[in-house]
């Protein structure tokens, strides 16, 4: 705001100056022409020039207090200067930031609006979750059908996933699924500047945290909550007693396992359970994109349950040792940010009982 005044008036003093130099050009241009005569008496030093009681006089004076008064106005600006220039560099940042944000949502567009599609499988520019068609062919018949593969919700991926797990996942894609490597190393069409512009769109888009200011209403890793917004989390919930209310699950561990919201975005069965995520579930928790976790599996991975449930919410990390002898590949998203404590807990119980 402060820095989009200033340019303003920067803007302003550069067109009277200009104006002014224009005038002064015409103006000269005109008196140039007029002067005639002898350029004895006209050249500036041949001129008699003033006394000494007139240099020492008035004339100093009057030069003393030009002098002081460009003193006033540097002793004014540089200091302003100092104080508006860390805002007016964060606001250009900003702008930079939009500037990719903006290349990032042509990218991210439907095929129809000249895009790579993102938003046709995600579910449009918010990408709130949506269904992709694919086919899948069953291993023992060979048989090929169409599906509908759910699409995971993209407004809560940085809540999910560092941004070099979200590199990862658009260079290489889900080979077995309709999302295909995007980047060039993965054999796709787009440079690496294009996937970084389209994970600066995605950021863009990402629900605010809890009690983060909307000046920066994307994801900001140094806003102090971290964690989605009551009213999503509360959106998730009541969809998880409904269906424990229906009868269709016997406890909100096991729902929240299989809500089926968003794409997927909120749940584990998308990678845990086989043919979930397209209308075809195997046995739940049977392993799919992630390990089997049914007869007691994940107990024996985490023989102390304190520390299965710290690996849930901090997910997996590329590299790293996990529990008993599991290393990780970074596949595993974090849900510390996207469930409470509690839902966390809950969820854990189910599992360990699988
Ligand atoms: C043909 C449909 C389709 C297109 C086009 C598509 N995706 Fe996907 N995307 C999917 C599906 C389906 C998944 C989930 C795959 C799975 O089951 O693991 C997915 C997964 C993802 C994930 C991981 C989400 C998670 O939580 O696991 C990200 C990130 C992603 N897509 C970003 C993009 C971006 C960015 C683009 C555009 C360059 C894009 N997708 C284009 C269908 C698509
Ligand atoms: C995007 C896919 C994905 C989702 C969603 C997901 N997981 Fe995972 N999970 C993985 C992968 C992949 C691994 C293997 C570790 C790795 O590769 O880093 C894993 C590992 C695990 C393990 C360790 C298993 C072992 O024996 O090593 C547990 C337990 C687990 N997940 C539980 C969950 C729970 C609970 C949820 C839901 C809150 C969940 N996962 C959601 C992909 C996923």
């Amino acid at each position: 705001m402060i820095a989009a005044t200033s340019t303003s008036i920067a803007w302003i003093i550069l067109l009277l100056a200009i104006g002014g130099w224009i005038l002064y050009g015409i103006f000269n241009l005109r008196k140039g022409r007029a002067e005639v005569g002898s350029e004895q008496y006209l050249a500036a030093n041949r001129k008699p020039y003033y006394d000494d009681e007139e240099l020492e006089g008035p004339r100093l004076e009057r030069v003393q207090l030009l002098g002081l008064v460009f003193l006033v106005i540097i002793t004014i600006s540089l200091p302003l200067y100092w104080i508006l220039e860390p805002n007016r560099q964060a606001e250009a940042q900003f702008g930079f930031e939009k500037r990719f944000v903006k290349w990032g949502s042509k990218l991210f567009a439907s095929t129809a609006d000249g895009g790579y599609n993102c938003a046709g499988c995600h579910g449009g520019m918010k990408a709130g979750g949506g269904v992709a068609a694919f086919a899948v062919t069953d291993p023992k018949t060979g048989e090929v059908k169409s599906v509908n593969w759910s699409a995971p919700a993209l407004n809560t991926i940085n809540y999910r996933f560092s941004e070099d797990e979200v590199r990862f996942i658009l260079n290489y894609g889900r080979p077995f699924s309709p999302m295909s490597a995007w980047g060039t190393v993965g054999g796709g069409p787009l440079t690496d500047q294009a996937v970084t512009t389209l994970i600066d769109y995605m950021k863009s888009i990402q629900i605010p945290q809890a009690g983060c200011t909307e000046t920066r209403a994307y994801y900001d890793p140094t806003c102090d909550s971290g964690s989605l917004p009551e009213e999503n989390n509360k959106e998730i919930m009541d969809e998880a007693t409904r269906l424990v209310d229906t009868g269709v699950y016997g406890s909100i561990g096991e729902a929240l396992f299989n809500l089926d919201l968003h794409g997927g975005a909120y749940n584990c069965a998308r990678c845990h359970t086989k043919g979930w995520t397209y209308g075809d579930p195997q046995a739940t928790g049977g392993g799919a994109f992630g390990p089997n976790l049914t007869g007691g599996s994940s107990v024996r991975q985490f023989p102390n349950q304190a520390d299965m449930i710290s690996f849930i919410k901090n997910g997996s990390e590329y590299g790293k040792r996990y529990g008993e002898q599991g290393q990780g590949s970074g596949r595993m998203p974090a849900f510390g940010q996207m469930f409470t404590d509690e839902q966390i807990k809950l969820i854990v119980e189910y599992v360990r009982g699988l």
